[in-house]
């Protein structure tokens, strides 16, 4: 290799006329200036200076970030060259000038001239080169001193190219790298999944062994620790104050922070080591910042080939930084949209309930106030057909049976219109809720007690799921009796081939409130009648079977209890209808809203006219 350079020349300290220097720095530069492999130059640079210098022995070395090593060194070199170099370069690195050195220290006499030149480019010092004469041998000449540092110079700036073309290479390496990571991240928009992508491509990208992601929360701004790699999950959800420790500073200051001996750092808070077995030697802490504010802290901990964190890694970890808020508040944003969304919706739905509340209660009114009027109407003469049939039937003689059989038609069927009309009248009269502590289990018991003995209860097997615990409840008992009543006999009539009914009560959904259930086995009720349900009249049962009623009566009852109620059904797998009801009744009871279904908000307002 030095051939190429000093090609037929011996020492070219001793025969060069200028015209000759001039063509061999020619060359050395050609030689020299060409490369840019950063690794041959520290080779190529010795071999070419002991030639021109006529050395002996020579050394290259490097600073590098952890200061400075031997690039290159002459094979023969032994443990007194290296201290010689050792002294030297600690002598002589800061003074960026070539020096002879004539009288190296007693402890290496075997050596008669040591000459140091540094590698200097833009004021910035490289490295250097030593080389020596051994034995007595002259000193080095000026010409010497002045080739080995155009020499040294040709080389620094060689070797500054090659470093920036390197340091270009790995940064479009890396800015292709952060690319495809950040795709990766914004590719999410859960929040919890992209934390967690931030912190492993941080790690990934850095080569750091294990991280943390802090957020700032709350308005003491503490930093929560969200997401852990590397090492015990324990500390997830611990929370540190403001400005405390490596990572507090980074928050509160909204700069990076490097240390890369955290034994020496007085910020370095020695109990988390101790609480996930990890040994930390190094941090680095850069903060998340968005508008001028820190929003959490990424931390990476120990790089995988432990060595130290690096400038160039704060610069990579902040680009990926700024890259990571904006894809976590774009999540956080997805989110929050979702949730507003989610609101709307069920807002959406408790209006559309109340309005079809509202119009049930509607129809409840104007239906209520025509069946009070015509029950009205029809109870008087119905009392009279009654009335007269029963004594009609009496007077006429036993031997009639055709007559009496027909009288006794007149009566059933009068019976039956009677029925019916203190269905309608009840529905009307849905006015008034005469509050008083109730026990439901009991209540409950007492029906069922009442029920099974009745006919149509006959093939119907009754359960009992009572909650013990169940409170007294604030409710009209009467009432209430008439809303389980119909229930029972509309779960009776579902299930005319037999089957379950259970009552149930418990606790819930909220506090404050009470659930009972009637569950049947029955036929079930198809979508279609699910809205009909209780609509006054709407029946599916056979004329002189059902009313109809039912259940507007029970809604009404209900409603005045400021309870609830809920259907679901199979068809042909049963139906259950669930009550809720406060153990105390809310105090606008008293209030307008108790009116009944059946009476007109005119009745009860002044007249002003
Ligand atoms: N447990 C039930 N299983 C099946 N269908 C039911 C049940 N309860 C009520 N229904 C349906 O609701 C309709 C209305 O019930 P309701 O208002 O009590 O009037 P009625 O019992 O007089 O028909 C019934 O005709 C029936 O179709
Ligand atoms: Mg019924």
């Amino acid at each position: 290799m030095a051939d190429e350079i000093v090609e037929g020349s011996r020492s070219a300290g001793e025969f060069l006329d200028p015209n000759q220097e001039l063509d061999f720095l020619y060359r050395i530069g050609e030689t020299i200036g060409a490369k840019l492999d950063a690794d041959l130059l520290p080779d190529l640079a010795l071999v070419a200076s002991l030639e021109i210098a006529d050395a002996d022995l020579g050394a290259v070395i490097l600073l590098g970030d952890d200061g400075w090593r031997v690039a290159a060194a002459l094979e023969q070199t032994g443990q007194d060259f290296d201290d010689l170099l050792t002294r030297v370069v600690a002598l002589h690195l800061n003074r960026a000038r070539p020096a002879v050195i004539d009288d190296p220290p007693v402890a290496h006499a075997s050596y008669s001239s040591l000459l140091w030149v540094p590698l200097v480019v833009a004021e910035k010092t490289l490295g250097g080169i030593l080389l020596g004469r051994r034995g007595a041998r002259r000193s080095f000449t000026t010409t010497e001193v002045r080739l080995v540092a155009t020499l040294a110079g040709q080389a620094a700036a060689a070797l500054n190219n090659a470093r920036v073309l390197e340091q270009t290479q790995v940064y479009s390496q890396h800015l292709q790298e952060l690319n495809a990571i950040t795709r990766e991240i914004f590719a999410s928009l859960d929040v919890e999944t992209v934390l967690e992508r931030i912190l492993n491509s941080a790690c990934d990208l850095l080569g750091a062994v294990a991280g943390t992601l802090f957020l700032v929360e709350g308005p003491e701004r503490e930093l929560v620790f969200r997401v852990v790699k590397g090492s015990e999950e324990t500390l997830l959800g611990r929370r540190l104050a403001a400005g405390t420790g490596i990572v507090g500073t980074a928050a509160s200051t909204g700069l990076a922070q490097i240390v890369n001996r955290v034994d020496l750092n007085d910020n370095w808070f020695q109990g988390l080591d101790a609480a996930t077995g990890l040994r930390t030697r190094s941090i680095l802490a850069v903060p998340l910042v968005k508008e001028d504010a820190s929003i959490g802290v990424l931390e990476l901990i120990n790089k995988r080939d432990e060595s130290n964190f690096h400038d160039h890694d704060v610069a990579m970890l902040e680009a990926f930084a700024g890259q990571a808020v904006v894809a976590l508040e774009n999540a956080r944003l997805h989110e929050h949209l979702q949730a507003r969304n989610r609101e709307l919706r069920e807002a959406m739905r408790g209006l559309q309930e109340a309005q079809e509340q509202l119009i049930q209660k509607e129809k409840l009114a104007s239906v209520g106030q025509l069946a009070a009027g015509v029950a009205h109407e029809i109870n008087n003469p119905l009392s009279s057909i009654l009335l007269y049939a029963d004594v009609l039937c009496q007077e006429t003689p036993a031997q009639n049976a055709q007559q009496h059989e027909d009288l006794q038609m007149i009566l059933k069927e009068a019976m039956r219109c009677r029925t019916i009309v203190n269905d309608l009248l009840s529905f009307s009269r849905q006015n008034q809720v005469l509050a008083q502590p109730t026990d439901l289990n009991a209540l409950l018991e007492e029906m069922v007690k009442e029920l099974r003995i009745q006919e149509r209860f006959q093939g119907v097997e009754i359960r009992m799921d009572l909650d013990l615990e169940l409170p007294i409840i604030e409710a009209d008992p009467f009432q209430l009796r008439q809303v389980f009543s119909n229930l029972m006999s509309n779960a009776a009539d579902a299930m005319p081939a037999g089957g379950t009914l259970t009552m149930r009560t418990k606790r819930g959904p909220w506090p404050g409130l009470i659930t009972a259930e009637v569950q049947d086995t029955g036929e079930g009720i198809t979508k279609e009648n699910m809205r009909k349900l209780f609509t006054p009249f709407f029946t599916t049962k056979p004329m002189g079977k059902g009313t109809g009623l039912g259940l507007a009566i029970i809604y009404g009852i209900v409603k005045m209890h400021r309870g609830q109620i809920g259907v679901e059904s199979q068809v042909g797998q049963g139906t259950t209808f669930a009550l809720t009801l406060h153990e105390e009744l809310p105090a606008q009871l008293e209030g307008t809203e108790t009116r009944a279904a059946g009476q007109p908000e005119s009745d009860s307002r002044p007249n002003k006219s």
